[in-house]
């Protein structure tokens, strides 16, 4: 038994949850489910940040005490989490006396060992963001971060001695490939750090100017820099929110305790308070340093930032009601690769419900269902025959979804869900040639072992969905027959084709799993009588009569397909990704889909790609044609795949 430990960011209580924090709380779910369905020692933590500036002038603005306030704030994330299903362990807020503890006795040991220092201050103070900037920052004088006007304050203050960890971090991101992923944001920070000199980071604040703080231990006129304070929270959490492990596990040096974390899971905005402040104090603690900080993307709302003045923030309890909690969290790990920027958008939601979950599983669980109880009273006979064609594709699929390392410990959650739906469509596609309702009138043996397999894609089905749909999941395997998915949690060949239940398999209709979600009616109903349109909303002969081409010139272009060999983005760019391409003949591709895919998820697939195209260069990188790729009003980007299995160098025409 391993243990694995993972957080999320505290939240800052000044505002209510939305779709960002519901992003990282599941994701943390997500692989703290999987974890303990795996047998292992879990601890999984999220919690409140209640500190600082920003939460007093909340409380302020409402006439209450910055406590009162949060003592109300926090419910809104508590209750939200209940609804979304996460299996925290525990939940910190950083007004628990035992965190506020744990923060003053590290300030005091940093002092003892000489890492702090009280220096005589003057520099840019933005006060929503809580920062310090020099001069140099600055933005046409304003904050670089947010872009508000930044004030100057001098003060004495006490400083972390951050600098002098400059070089050792340095080394240590280096030698330490998967410690910040991903690897793109890996570079960044080393980027940041090869570059510029690192500062001493001010961890103080007088108690004159910001009073909500917890309280320097040595010095009373000053209280702790809110994101000191709130780093703390995954060490302090370890020694009075989670159980002793038992039998303890000796790891270097913290012999049976759960510090380091495996996981700090983060939004990109926040990726350099963790990498470069929280490591640098780890390091002059003499603290393990954590396995590693996984930098996520941000959801855009149709296409725009999410803000409170354009009205557009998205609320999770919102999106639960109306869909239930299973889509969305499907729709968020399955939309975008984890790590990227991703747009969100209820169109989208309904479509990927509609056509993944009620289409694809949906239907092939009714239909074994409808069939077992058709042919065999619901009873699965359970066979040991050799695997056959289907069993090992399924098996192949599977190996994917749960011993493929570096799918979890990458957190490719979209890689993992791609596999778990190659079963659900083989099963589907099996259905179809097997013809089941064919051999319950030819061959009942040949039937009993259709049905067996079909049974086996969707257990199997159920357990890889457990983590990202845990009632889905539940659902399918009582109605599958068997007694309880997570009471079999630490039994690894759970994961495996060849696992059967020790007791008779009688498998149970039950409610449909996702019901199709119909677009709204009327807007159906009204765009029925109107001649089809085109984006703009003009007629669709209107908009083909304006540019009508002759089929010559069509022909002028050369379309083929292509096998891409390589992948890497263009450095400095977040949309180009560099594609080494087979159309017949090797050429190098360069194509803007780098927000839209990880150059991983390209390698090995067929494209179509324009071959005639005089070459151009892309930021200093020669490009031999463009691949097609559509994108439609939501801003969803795909690249065109063959429908078939056709050769490199294939026409389209
Ligand atoms: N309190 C700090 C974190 C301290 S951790 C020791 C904080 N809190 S926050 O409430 O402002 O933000 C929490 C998280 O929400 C961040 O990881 C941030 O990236 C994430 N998101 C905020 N907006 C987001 C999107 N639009 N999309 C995805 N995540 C986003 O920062």
């Amino acid at each position: 038994m391993e243990k694995f430990y993972i957080t999320t960011p505290i939240y800052y209580v000044n505002d209510v949850p939305h779709i960002g924090h519901a992003y990282t709380t599941i994701a943390a779910d997500i692989l703290s489910r999987y974890n303990r369905l795996k047998g292992n020692n879990v601890f999984f933590l999220t919690g409140t940040d209640e500190h600082g500036q920003k939460v007093e002038k909340a409380a302020q603005g409402r006439g209450l005490s910055p406590k009162e306030h949060a003592d109300i704030m926090v419910e809104n994330f508590k209750s939200l989490w209940k609804k979304l299903n996460i299996s925290n362990d525990a939940f910190i807020r950083t007004t628990d006396p035992e965190h506020i503890k744990t923060v003053q006795g590290l300030i005091q040991l940093l002092r003892n060992n000489g890492e702090i220092e009280k220096r005589q201050y003057a520099g840019w103070y933005c006060t929503p963001d809580e920062r310090f900037w020099t001069e140099k920052d600055l933005v046409e004088g304003n904050c670089p971060d947010c872009g508000r006007p930044v004030e100057q304050i001098q003060e004495e203050n006490y400083f972390f001695l951050m600098s002098k960890y400059q070089d050792r971090l340095i080394k240590y991101i280096e030698d330490n490939p998967s410690y910040i992923l991903p690897e793109t944001r890996r570079n960044e920070v080393l980027g940041f750090l090869n570059n510029n000199t690192l500062g001493d980071l001010c961890i103080s604040r007088p108690k004159a100017r910001l009073a909500w703080g917890i309280p320097f231990p040595f010095d009373e006129a000053f209280v702790t820099y809110v994101w000191f304070d709130a780093l703390v929270n995954y060490f302090s959490a370890t020694k009075y929110l989670a159980t002793p492990l038992n039998p303890p596990l000796v790891r270097g040096g913290w012999g049976g305790d759960w510090w380091p974390a495996e996981h700090h899971l983060v939004g990109k905005d926040i990726l350099t308070t963790h990498a470069v402040y929280w490591s640098t104090m780890l390091m002059a603690l003499d603290f393990p340093l954590p396995k590693n900080i996984f930098a996520h993307g941000w959801w855009t709302v149709d296409g725009k930032k999410m803000s409170k003045s354009i009205g557009n923030v998205v609320d999770p309890n919102e999106m639960v009601k109306k869909y239930g909690v299973d889509a969305f969290r499907y729709f968020l790990f399955r939309e975008v690769p984890f790590g990227l920027d991703g747009n969100f958008s209820e169109d989208a939601l309904i479509n990927r419900t509609n056509t993944d979950l009620a289409n694809d599983l949906g239907n092939l669980l009714s239909r074994f269902l409808a069939m077992a109880e058709k042919y065999f009273n619901g009873a699965i006979e359970k066979l040991s025959d050799p695997p056959g064609d289907f069993a090992k594709q399924c098996a192949d699929a599977n190996h994917n979804v749960h011993h493929n390392d570096q799918n979890w410990s990458q957190l490719r959650f979209n890689h993992i869900l791609d596999a778990i739906w190659e079963i659900i469509r083989a099963g589907n596609n099996h259905i179809a040639q097997k013809e089941p309702w064919k051999l319950a009138k030819s061959d009942i043996e040949e039937l009993k072992r259709v049905m067996f397999n079909l049974w086996n894609a969707l257990r199997l089905t159920a357990v890889s969905l457990y983590p990202f749909m845990p009632e889905t999941a539940e659902k399918m395997w009582k109605q599958l027959g068997l007694r309880s998915l997570t009471e079999e949690a630490g039994d690894k060949n759970i994961f495996t084709w060849e696992w059967k239940p020790g007791y008779e398999i009688k498998v149970q209709k039950g409610e449909q799993l996702f019901p199709r979600i119909e677009v709204k009616k009327e807007m159906q109903k009204s765009d029925e009588q109107k001649p089809p349109v085109g984006a703009n909303g003009r007629s669709l002969l209107q908009n083909e009569g304006d540019n009508l081409i002759s089929i010559e010139d069509f022909a002028k272009v050369q379309l083929k397909i292509g096998k891409v060999l390589q992948a890497e983005r263009v450095p400095k760019s977040s949309k180009l990704i560099k594609l080494q391409v087979d159309t017949g003949e090797p050429r190098q591709v360069v194509a803007g889909i780098g927000q839209a895919y990880a150059p991983e998820d390209l390698i090995g697939k067929s494209i179509a790609v324009v071959t005639n195209l005089k070459p151009v260069k892309l930021m200093g990188v020669e490009s031999q044609g463009m691949l097609l790729a559509a994108t439609d009003s939501d801003g969803v980007l795909s690249i065109l795949i063959p429908e078939k299995n056709v050769k490199e160098g294939a026409k389209i025409k």
